[in-house]
Order: C-alpha cells, then structure tokens, then sequence
C-alpha cells in the first residue's frame, strides 16, 4: 500500500510569535555590567551561541553527566504512569505548554501517549524553534503547533488564548537549577497560573555525593570546561572585548551550603579584559562566576511546590534517587 499523504484540509501549519525582540545592544550591556561587578558575573544563558549549544548536546552524552539519561530513562520507564497522573489534573487531551523546548524532543516523546491537542513550545528565540516545529507537524498533521520566543527567566506570561483551560506545563531538564530558591519560586507560581488548574511536570537534579556532582560539571574529556570557556568567545564577539582563552581556567566545585554546583573561569594570571568603553583587570586566581546549578532534596523541591501554591506533588526517580520527575498540580 502506498503511504497516504496529508491533505491540504489535515495539514496543520505551525505558528510563531516572538514575544520580546532580543536587543544585542541589551545584551552586550548586561554581559558588560557582570563583568564590571566584584565578584564578576555573567549569566548562563551566555553560554548558548551555536557552538555553546552543540557543547551542551556533546555534555549531555558524556559518562559523567548522568542527568540527562537518568531523566530519560525515569520518563521511559513511568509514561503510562505519568500520562495517567497528568490526565488526572488536566483531563483527556490538553494544552502542552513546553519551557525551553530547543528541539522539541523530550515532549514529543510524550505525544503518542498524551496526544496533547495544543502544543505550544517555548524557547529564548523563536527562530529555534522553525525547524523542530515543520518536523513535528510532518509527524503530526492535525495537532495544533504554536512556537513561542521569549526569556521566561525574567516573567512566564503567554498571551491568554494560547492556553485556555487546564494545560500541562513541561519543565524537563533540570533547568530550574539555574535558579536560586526565591527566583524558582517566582517561575513555579507563575507556571501554576500558567497551568490554570492543570499540572506542572518538571525535572529536577537532585542531591547526591560531591564527587559525583563535581565530575558532572568537571568531565574528564573538559567538554563542560569547552561549554563553560566558551562563554568568553561569545563575550568576545558580542562586546568586542578580548579576552585571551588560554589565559582562563574551568572550575566547577559543589557549594554544599548552598546546595548548588557553582561553575567559574579563573585567570591563570593577571589580566586586563578590553572591549569598547570600558575595561576590567583581573588578578590572578580571580574568578568570572559563570553558572549556579542549585540540587534539590526530594523534600525540599516538594517544599517549594507547595510553597508556590501546589496542593498536589507526585514524584518519580531512578534506584539511585539521582533525579527527580515531579508533577504538581491543584
Ligand atoms: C541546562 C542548566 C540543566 O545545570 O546541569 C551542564 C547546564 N552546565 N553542564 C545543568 C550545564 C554545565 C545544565 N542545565
């Protein structure tokens, strides 16, 4: 039998909307004030030019970083578990609402069994998400596919059509790690408005041994020192500054006050960065802190669910409770 091809009439068409242009002159000023501050300071989300993002994917292959994998594996080996526990909050067929989706993956893992009438992908830059969404709707002609660009660190709020009624919104990743306690609460009330009486399904690494956490942020390939030197390239080209890679040193060590793998670029010796206007002198041994990455107790994440207002937390990991999947609704 010959495969039978969408009809014009089954074919849906994927839309986008970018929700706040993101201004490089914005950008070069945030980065340039970090760098200004004591102790200098840029956000993680400097890390992801094209090749930071290709050196985040080379991370998330590595032996060391188990996050990824052991997220995958809890989802495969708990979907008709979850998709039952989902569909309890939000009912048969809901909107999906995906929180730096990239390229879709994880979620349309969990399309044959959810089968989500709306998909709605969200992601820093909506040009990210073109080619994800075209692939997607090829494999699912009649969903309804929205792909939606905008920096949800600083406030989650989409336009009120694009999610009506009770919606599964979809943080996998451990992404939440990037933020401190009070900032992840903020994102998790606003993801239960969001969610509008529906439910929250959400990744989140969790406390473990030091010496495996820092080998997760510390390979011995030096793919996350790569991902994390990176970072200065990409200062390099979007302030015009010129700071020299060799002269920089990867460190990741786990704050266990804290609780969070924090990682830095440490000047091998003093140093003075140069870009237009301004100017910053490093001595040696000064750091650049580059990303926290918070680890959460399983009774600490659950904690802070409640704390944002959820009634409802359930919870799956692996044998070795390295990971959490949590869904919280109510
Ligand atoms: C993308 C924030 C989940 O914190 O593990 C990986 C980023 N940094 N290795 C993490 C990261 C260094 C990652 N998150």
């Amino acid at each position: 039998m010959l495969p039978t091809l969408p009809t014009a009439s089954t074919m849906n068409t994927p839309h986008f909307f970018q929700l706040h242009r993101i201004d490089d002159h914005a950008l070069a000023a945030e980065a340039a004030a970090g760098l200004q501050a004591s102790p200098a300071q840029v956000s993680p989300k400097f890390f992801y030019d094209p090749l930071g993002s290709r050196l985040f994917d080379a991370i998330t292959a590595l032996d060391e970083y188990y996050p990824t994998r052991t997220e995958a594996a809890i989802f495969e080996a708990n979907a008709p578990a979850i998709v039952e526990a989902v569909q309890a909050l939000t009912g048969l067929r809901p909107v999906m609402v995906d929180l730096g989706a990239g390229n879709c993956a994880k979620a349309a893992r969990l399309f044959p069994v959810l089968q989500p009438r709306r998909y709605v992908a969200v992601d820093i830059s909506v040009s990210f998400l073109h080619q994800a969404l075209q692939g997607l709707q090829r494999e699912h002609p009649a969903m309804d596919l929205v792909g939606v660009g905008l920096d949800f660190s600083s406030r989650l709020q989409l336009p009120a059509d694009l999610v009506d009624g009770p919606a599964l919104v979809f943080y996998p990743g451990s992404s939440i790690g990037n933020f401190a306690p009070d900032d992840a609460l903020r994102l998790l009330r606003e993801a239960r408005a969001l969610a509008g009486g529906g439910g929250l399904l959400i990744g989140v690494d969790l406390v473990k041994p030091t010496a495996l956490l820092e080998a997760a942020y510390d390979d011995a390939l030096g793919v996350t020192a790569a991902f994390n030197l990176n970072l200065l390239n990409h200062l390099n080209r979007l302030l015009g500054a010129d700071f020299d890679l060799r002269g920089w040193r990867h460190v990741a060590l786990f704050n266990a006050p804290e609780s969070r793998i924090e990682m830095h670029l440490q000047a091998r010796a003093a140093t003075t960065v140069r870009w237009p206007g301004a100017e910053r002198h490093f001595e040696a041994g000064e750091r650049v802190h580059t990303e926290n990455s918070y680890k959460w107790t399983p009774e600490g994440f659950a904690a802070l669910l409640r704390d944002a207002g959820f009634a409802r937390v359930q919870r799956w990991s692996d044998a070795q409770g390295w990971f959490g999947v949590f869904l919280a609704g109510g």
